[in-house]
Order: structure tokens, then C-alpha cells, then sequence
């Protein structure tokens, strides 16, 4: 062989590099999704668009949605150097107990239309994970599937005030008998949200192949297929109850606009205090008067949150309202920041504005209908690493130092 050929052999084999051929479909998936915007790009093209829509869309013009993710993308940080960063701690602690990251799993409806596997897969990615699940009241998996699914998990369970009460009381008693940890109760849904994605799609719970889905169903033959083969996807808490538990299609305004109670107030806290012994966690809180009224009512945590935008659209983005409403609460009430967290820096921010914990629901769902159960895994684990590196890069050692310090002046767009 000549000289030349020798040096191209030489060269071709230091240069090409074949990663082994990996046989299994999701894994080959998982390797190229670096972040969600990815898991979001996959998502969109395994669902079906209405299906997709549901997920990923907000109230009327989807303002308040986008400033969720806006007001995180604005934050600017001041990273500090020389600091010793070798040894990082990136847990958190939630309702007084540790958390491998400081994040929950946002309770979100009908999750089985993601992936057949629904709740179960997210609770035991949580599980896996050691961080806490909230399992919703309109789950398609139950209270006692979720437990038996995840027997070690932390989980807690969200209720919205529905008007047959003694249902309320008796998802609350078996929360308890399955050993929930928290009562999450939603407050920013008195009435339902105007999610215009859902009406030009005609969309409904469950979904429905009829004319207008046909074609959109086989275009997506897997999510169609696994659909089909699934067992018939219903609201699982409250089958039995006769509030109709959505296994016959229902457009989700009509069934919520005529299920819940419109004249919820903070005396239905103190209702449901004499119902749970346990800690309550208000969700939908937006203003710091608000956030005021609950700490004096004696709830344990807030979520401040406007339902990921997809109840209010014009409410103000959450990350803008930590650092106001932890001035105002911080030393007597936890607060978990929901609505927009991306990227594992997000979370981070979040915890130097002032919050207890953070929360989130898309970005598991997305994650969820791109690859499943693993899906949800490679997020959780991607976010581990992002906060991980973020403070490394601000030169904090530990989610417990990080203050608003670490802040700088928020990006403007002149
Ligand atoms: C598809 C979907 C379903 C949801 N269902 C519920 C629900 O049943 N109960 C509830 O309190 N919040 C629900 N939410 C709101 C989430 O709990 C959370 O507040 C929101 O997803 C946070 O915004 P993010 O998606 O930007 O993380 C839902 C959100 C989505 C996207």
C-alpha cells in the first residue's frame, strides 16, 4: 500500500467515529432532544394538532402565556468567579421536607391524551427523581392508581371547588387514605378560560375521530393507534359521581363552567382546612394582596400562577411577581413559583427572586408525548445538570445561598 494511502487510512479512522447503532426508537429519539424546545418540536409532530393544541396553548391572544416565558428570558445574571464552586448542592426543600431539585410536577388534566401511560409515567418519573407530583382533579389516572404506581413518591393533590362539595370532601379522604402529602386547591378557575385553539379545532375531552380529526388522526397513526388500543381515557377521581366523568366527549368549558363553583371564596379555605390536617397550597395566586390575604388565612404555601396563561390572558407573568410577593410574605408562607420554567436556569432565577420551590406542567407534558416515560426522565435529568452548571457559572455553591444578588438589571429590548 502506498505511503498516501496509509496516511488517509490513518487520518479516515482517527476522524470517523460511528456511534454504535442503537436499536430501540425511543432512545435513538432521546439523543438528539437537548432541552424543551426540542421536546416541544418532537411533541408536536407525534400528536395530533388538536391534541397538541390543548397542551400547548393558552387564553385568547396567549399574551399572558408568552410573558410567563418572557419575563424569565428578560432576567440578566451577575456571575461572580473565584469562588470555590467544586462541591454544589442543588436540592431544595418543599412544605419543610428535601427535594433533589427545587421543582413540583404541576398538576394538568387529562395527561393520558400524551401518552397512554398518563399520570403513572410522570409519578414515577417524579419518584425516581425525588421530587414531589400533583396528581389533578381531573387526572385521568386515580388518587389510589397514582399511589399504587408510585408507592414512595411525594405526592400531593390538586381540587378545584366543584359544587357537589360532598365530592370534594371525599377526593379529600381518600388523598388522605392514600398517604398525599399537600392539598393543592386551584383558585384561578371560577370560570373557564377562552382557549381559542380549542374552539377553531372543535376540540373536546376525549378527543373524537370523526370527519373533522379524521385526517389529522392518520397523520399521527402511532398516537392514533396507541389511543385506540388504550383503555377508554375518563376523568378516573370522579367516575361514579354523577358529575359525568368525561368518557363520552365533553367540551371542557361547558363541563367546568357547569361543574365548579363559581363563588369560591377564602371561606372555602378554612372549609377545607376542617376536611385535611395536612398542609394547603393555594394556586392561582397573582397579586401580593392576595398573596397577603393567604397568609393570614394560614395556608402553608402559595403558588403564584395564572394557570400557565391559560386562564386570564392580560394577568401578569408569575416570575415578575416573586420578588414583590416574597417581600411582602417570604418570612410566613412558602411560595412556588409556576408558569414558564424552561430551561433548569429558570429555576434557578426563580429561587434567587425569592421563591420556596418552583412548578411546571408543559414542559413535562411536551417531554411526556415526545418519548414517554424516558421522555420525562431525560427532562428532569437535563434540569439537574442546567442548575448544576448555573451555579457553578454564578459562583454559588448551593440553591440555600442563592439571593437576588446573583440578579442583574433585566434585559430590555431597545
Ligand atoms: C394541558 C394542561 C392541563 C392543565 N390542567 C390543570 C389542572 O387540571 N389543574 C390545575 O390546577 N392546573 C392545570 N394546569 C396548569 C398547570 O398546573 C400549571 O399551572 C401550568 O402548566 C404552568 O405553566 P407552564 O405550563 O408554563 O409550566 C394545566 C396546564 C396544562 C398545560
Amino acid at each position: 500500500m502506498s505511503t498516501s494511502l496509509k496516511t488517509l487510512r490513518a487520518t479516515l479512522a482517527s476522524v470517523l467515529q460511528f456511534a454504535p447503532l442503537e436499536t430501540n426508537a425511543v432512545k435513538r429519539r432521546l439523543r438528539r432532544i437537548a432541552g424543551v424546545s426540542d421536546f416541544r418540536k418532537v411533541a408536536k409532530r407525534r400528536l395530533p394538532g388538536g391534541v397538541f393544541d390543548y397542551i400547548d396553548g393558552g387564553a385568547e391572544d396567549e399574551r399572558t402565556l408568552a410573558a410567563n416565558s418572557e419575563a424569565f428570558e428578560r432576567v440578566t445574571f451577575r456571575p461572580r468567579v473565584l469562588r470555590g464552586v467544586g462541591d454544589i448542592d442543588v436540592s431544595g426543600r418543599v412544605l419543610g421536607q428535601p427535594m433533589a431539585i427545587p421543582f413540583v410536577m404541576a398538576p394538568t388534566g387529562f395527561t393520558r391524551i400524551a401518552d397512554p401511560q398518563g399520570e403513572l409515567a410522570v409519578a414515577r418519573a417524579a419518584q425516581r427523581a425525588n421530587i414531589p407530583y400533583t396528581l389533578s382533579t381531573l387526572g385521568t389516572r386515580s388518587i389510589e392508581e397514582v399511589r399504587t404506581g408510585a408507592p414512595d413518591a411525594r405526592l400531593w393533590f390538586q381540587v378545584y371547588a366543584w359544587r357537589d362539595r360532598e365530592l370534594v370532601a371525599d377526593m379529600v379522604r381518600r388523598a388522605a387514605a392514600c398517604k398525599y402529602e399537600a392539598i393543592v386547591l386551584t383558585v384561578d378557575t371560577a370560570v373557564f378560560g377562552r382557549r381559542e385553539r380549542d374552539l377553531r379545532r372543535g376540540f373536546s375531552l376525549p378527543p373524537t375521530i370523526g370527519p373533522g380529526t379524521l385526517i389529522d388522526g392518520v397523520l399521527h397513526p402511532e398516537w392514533t393507534w396507541s389511543f385506540l388500543r388504550s383503555e377508554p381515557i375518563r376523568f378516573a377521581n370522579v367516575v361514579g359521581a354523577g358529575v359525568g366523568d368525561g368518557s363520552s366527549p365533553v367540551d371542557l368549558a361547558g363541563y367546568i363552567n357547569s361543574q365548579f363553583e363559581p363563588s369560591l371564596s377564602w371561606c372555602d379555605v378554612e372549609w377545607l382546612r376542617s376536611l385535611w390536617s395536612g398542609p394547603i397550597i393555594v394556586k392561582g395566586i397573582q397579586t401580593v394582596a392576595d398573596a397577603e390575604i393567604a397568609a393570614d388565612a394560614g395556608v402553608e404555601a402559595i403558588a403564584l400562577s395564572n394557570h400557565g396563561g391559560r386562564q386570564l390572558d392580560g394577568a401578569p407573568a408569575i416570575f415578575d411577581l416573586v420578588a414583590p410577593v416574597a417581600d411582602a410574605v417570604g418570612g410566613r408562607i412558602e411560595i412556588i413559583c409556576d408558569g414558564g420554567i424552561r430551561r433548569g436556569s429558570d429555576i434557578v432565577k426563580a429561587m434567587a427572586a425569592g421563591a420556596t420551590a418552583c412548578m411546571g406542567g408543559r414542559a413535562y407534558l411536551y417531554a411526556l408525548a415526545a418519548a414517554g416515560e424516558a421522555g420525562v426522565d431525560q427532562l428532569l435529568a437535563i434540569w439537574h445538570e442546567d442548575i448544576r452548571r448555573t451555579l457553578a457559572l454564578l459562583g454559588v455553591s448551593s440553591i440555600a445561598e442563592l439571593d437576588n444578588d446573583v440578579l442583574g438589571p433585566p434585559r430590555t429590548n431597545s
